[in-house]
Parts: structure tokens; C-alpha cells; sequence
């Protein structure tokens, strides 16, 4: 019986996931590296240092973990400038309606995001009281698709993974829940809508007891 929902933030609940790449293609154009939307796709819900390190595999070069640090710095900054201008307008269509829906119904919800900002916008957004768990970048070891995220996310919550519907805009994220043995669904990413067990494009077009109905099949 599925008890808790557990929710992606960058790309899920709001549309961060374009700001990353911003300021990723920023860095990288200072750089002279090659970056683009495709290659964005391979840093989708992995963390900032993970991130620039598959940068760096792309086009071949290495660098020291201090010069990593240095860089994955620079890029923080430059999306800092995008997300400071957030506000309660920019969370996605239907997802506020969404987790209103779901704890009216009795639903626990988590947060499981790799971000280090993911309290910042939380709170740009006015949704942060919302969540009865919320583990962020700060709070794991692994990045995802190593599932530490959305475990830790089910204990707070006091669930057991097999109760926990994991909602995820990235392949990391959604081989993360898996790997927990969770149930992905995909919101809004098209690119990961096979690899799912539910697609939605939006919260917009559905509501927390339609939704878990579909997934489970009950
Ligand atoms: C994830 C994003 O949510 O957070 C990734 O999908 C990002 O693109 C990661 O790299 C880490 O975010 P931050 O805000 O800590 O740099
Ligand atoms: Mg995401």
C-alpha cells in the first residue's frame, strides 16, 4: 500500500532544471568546453560536483579536486543570479494543488533532491512547511542513481521503500528510485517517460488519488 510520496525538486516541482543548465553552458563557454542540451540530460539530478565531473569526461579533460571545487563554485554563483528572482509564481502548474491534494488525502511527503539550494527555493516558493521529511544535497553521501536520497527520505517519513511513490524528471533519479526499490513516475521529461513506471507531463492533469491509483493499478 503506498503510505508516502517522495518528490524531486529541480525540474519536478519547479522549473530550476533550466537555470542549471544556464549556468552550466556559462561556465562552460568560458571554459571553451563543449556543452550542450544533450549533454545537459547526463547531469539531471546528479550533484554539482558529479556533474562537472561528466563536463569534464565529455570533452576529455581532468582537473584537480580543488580546481573541481573552484569551478563547481563559479557555476553556483551564476545560478544563484537565476533562482534569486524565484517566487511563488514559478512552482509548476498543478504541483502546489498537488501536494495540498495528497496530504489532505493522508499522504506523508518527502523531499528527495540532490541540491545544496533545495531549502532556498523551497522557501522562494512558500512550500517548505509542507514536507514532514525534506533530504537535500546536504544530507547524502551518494548521488543519485545510488538511491541514499529517497532511503533516507522513506525512514524519516517512517516508511518502508515498497510504500513510497518516488516523482523524478531525471534517468539518475528515476534508476535511484528503482534501485530503492521504489515507484518512479516521470513528470514533464519526455526523455525518461520508458524508463518509468507512470508519466505525467504536468500535476496539472491529474490529482494525488487518480495518480496513485494508475501507478498501483488498484
Ligand atoms: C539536482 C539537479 O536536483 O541538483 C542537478 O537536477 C544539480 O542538475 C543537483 O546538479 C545539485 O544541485 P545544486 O543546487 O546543489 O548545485
Ligand atoms: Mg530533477
Amino acid at each position: 500500500m503506498i503510505r508516502g510520496l517522495i518528490f524531486d525538486l529541480d525540474g519536478v516541482l519547479v522549473d530550476t532544471a533550466k537555470y542549471h543548465y544556464l549556468a552550466w553552458k556559462r561556465l562552460c563557454a568560458e571554459l571553451g568546453y563543449k556543452f550542450d542540451i544533450n549533454d545537459n540530460e547526463l547531469l539531471k539530478g546528479v550533484s554539482r560536483i558529479r556533474s562537472f565531473e561528466i563536463i569534464l569526461e565529455i570533452n576529455n579533460v581532468t582537473k584537480t579536486p580543488e580546481e573541481i571545487e573552484h569551478y563547481c563554485g563559479i557555476k553556483n554563483g551564476y545560478y544563484l543570479e537565476y533562482i534569486r528572482r524565484l517566487t511563488e509564481d514559478d512552482i509548476l502548474p498543478g504541483a502546489k494543488e498537488f501536494l495540498e491534494d495528497a496530504k489532505r488525502l493522508g499522504y506523508k511527503l518527502a523531499l528527495g533532491s540532490a541540491s545544496k539550494n533545495s531549502r532556498l527555493i523551497l522557501d522562494r516558493l512558500k512550500i517548505e512547511d509542507m514536507f514532514d521529511a525534506i533530504i537535500d544535497g546536504t544530507k547524502v553521501q551518494s548521488a543519485k542513481p545510488d538511491p541514499e536520497v529517497f532511503l533516507k527520505g522513506a525512514a524519516e517519513l517512517g516508511l518502508k521503500p515498497e510504500e513510497c511513490i518516488v516523482f523524478e524528471d531525471s534517468a539518475a533519479g528515476i534508476t535511484a528510485a528503482r534501485n530503492g526499490h521504489m515507484r518512479p513516475v516521470g513528470v514533464s521529461n519526455p526523455e525518461i517517460r520508458d524508463y518509468c513506471d507512470y508519466f505525467i507531463r504536468s500535476f496539472a492533469e491529474t490529482t494525488a488519488e487518480v495518480l496513485v491509483k494508475k501507478v498501483t493499478g488498484e
